[in-house]
């Protein structure tokens, strides 16, 4: 059996815990790989509205086992409080979650450090979460992390001590910032309890022991290509690889075992957080897309900047994951407009190109539109893809054939029954 894998192309936020969460019946396991609390997946089903950080998207379904992988990076505060939610929405999160014994731990003195390093930077600052993302990663490669699994054995406190006594020097380089650690420390040990509650599993012997007994398995990604530590903008990015590569490292399965790609794009294109962003419209356009769209971060209720879909952007998004189907959410934002358009190419450096230039930062691009008629009608009763206007179709096809995958979906609103499957 495989891992199917969903993965946003774009800097986040597609849509992707809608997408996993109208998908997980077709699976046995969600699992989340990468990324940690700085993600934010919203699910929107029943009238009611859920977000989720580090679970899973599948956790509302019967009969399905919630993975959060080595990959992760966990912050027990954060999780305890996810999992009290869900357990007051009447979701039995406990008997359908399992959280690797490899996944890495957030400090509040990593929160410190992410909070501190980021201040310092004035300017030149990446617009983080501030979740300790950073800092945690950096402990993991620097082999210096704690990890799930040190919670239930002897010499944890020391440990813990040891690496927030570094965390506290490394802290005296930077102007000091607001941060109660003493009551901030207290909560995080009290969450330490829920988290050791929780079962705790060797995930690559436990996806690959599911993975023999025929079981399909969905790997959800958090945050975007465009955001991955390699590939991404940097180094205005987040901490960890968010492309298909990182679902073998993340969880512990080998390539071969990679199914389906399922990557994830907007309609259009949304970036929260400073760095590069070619097609940005920082004018009523990128306005009304932030109305239309609630363009507001799911995780820090910041504004998101909005812009045009970027063809240049999302080719290499899809040749970096071989994905081999395409989802388009939000088309809906979309219904009002007499036009819209698409950067087909970038120019640069005197010539026309669909390749990214080495540094998105440094080189002075002029994205190349081209321009579709909008549709301005509601999508609201639109059920399957055929129905759609003509507009709208054509506005997809083209995107399909630039991009020379098949799109699989399309959602037309937030809830979880609006999606056009074909
Ligand atoms: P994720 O991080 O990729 O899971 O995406 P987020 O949850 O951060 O942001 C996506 C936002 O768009 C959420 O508020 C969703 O409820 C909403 N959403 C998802 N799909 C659609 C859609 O097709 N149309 C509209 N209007 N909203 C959508
Ligand atoms: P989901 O999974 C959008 C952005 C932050 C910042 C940069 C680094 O909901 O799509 P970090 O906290 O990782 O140090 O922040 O990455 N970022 C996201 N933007 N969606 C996300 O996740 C994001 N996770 C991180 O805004 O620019
Ligand atoms: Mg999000």
């Amino acid at each position: 059996m495989v891992v199917d894998v969903l993965l946003g192309l774009q800097w986040g936020d597609e849509g992707k815990g809608k997408v996993v969460d109208y998908l997980a019946p077709q699976y046995d396991v969600v699992a989340r790989f990468q990324g940690g609390p700085n993600a934010g997946h919203t699910l929107v089903f029943g009238g009611q509205k859920y977000v989720l950080h580090t679970i899973p998207s599948g956790i509302f379904h019967d009969n399905l086992i919630n993975l959060i992988g080595n990959g992760v990076v966990i912050d027990p505060i954060t999780l305890a409080k996810e999992i009290e939610s869900l357990h007051q929405a009447g979701v039995p999160v406990v008997e359908r979650l399992c959280l690797a014994r490899k996944a890495h731990l957030i400090l509040p003195t990593h929160r410190y450090l992410d909070a501190a390093a980021e201040a310092a930077k004035g300017k030149a600052r990446i617009g983080s979460t501030l979740k300790g993302i950073g800092p945690t990663y950096m402990d993991k490669t620097g082999r210096n992390g704690l990890r799930v699994g040190d919670t239930t054995t002897a010499g944890f406190e020391d440990k813990y001590q040891s690496l927030k006594a570094k965390h506290l020097a490394l802290a005296k380089m930077y102007p000091e910032t607001a941060f109660d650690l003493v009551q901030e420390e207290a909560r995080w040990m009290e969450s330490l309890e829920i988290l050791r509650r929780l079962q705790l599993v060797d995930s690559e012997y436990f996806i690959n022991d599911l993975l023999a007994q025929g079981k399909k398995i969905l790997a959800e990604g958090a945050q975007g290509a465009m955001l991955d530590i390699d590939f991404g903008t940097y180094p205005y990015v987040t901490s960890s690889n968010t492309i298909a590569a990182g679902v073998c490292t993340g969880l512990g399965v080998a390539p071969s075992h990679i199914g389906e790609v399922i990557g994830i794009t907007k309609a259009y294109c949304t970036r929260v957080g400073a760095g590069p962003f070619p097609t940005e419209q920082l004018n009523e356009t990128g306005e009304f897309l932030r109305r239309e769209g609630k363009e507001f971060g799911a995780t820090t209720g910041r504004p998101r900047r909005c812009g045009w879909l970027d063809l240049p952007q999302l080719c290499y998004s899809v040749m970096l994951s071989g994905v081999t189907q395409l989802a388009v959410t939000k088309i809906d934002v979309l219904n009002a407009l007499e036009t819209i358009q698409i950067a087909t190419h970038y120019r640069y450096d005197g010539h026309l190109a669909r390749q990214l230039p080495y540094d998105l930062n440094v080189t002075d691009i002029e994205p190349v539109y081209q321009t579709f008629s909008g549709w301005q009608q509601s999508l609201s009763s639109v059920r399957q893809f055929e129905m759609l206007p003509n507009a709208a179709q054509v506005y997809l096809q083209f995107i399909e054939q630039e991009i020379g995958i098949p799109i699989r979906m399309v959602s037309t609103g937030p809830e979880r029954e609006s999606l056009l499957v074909r």
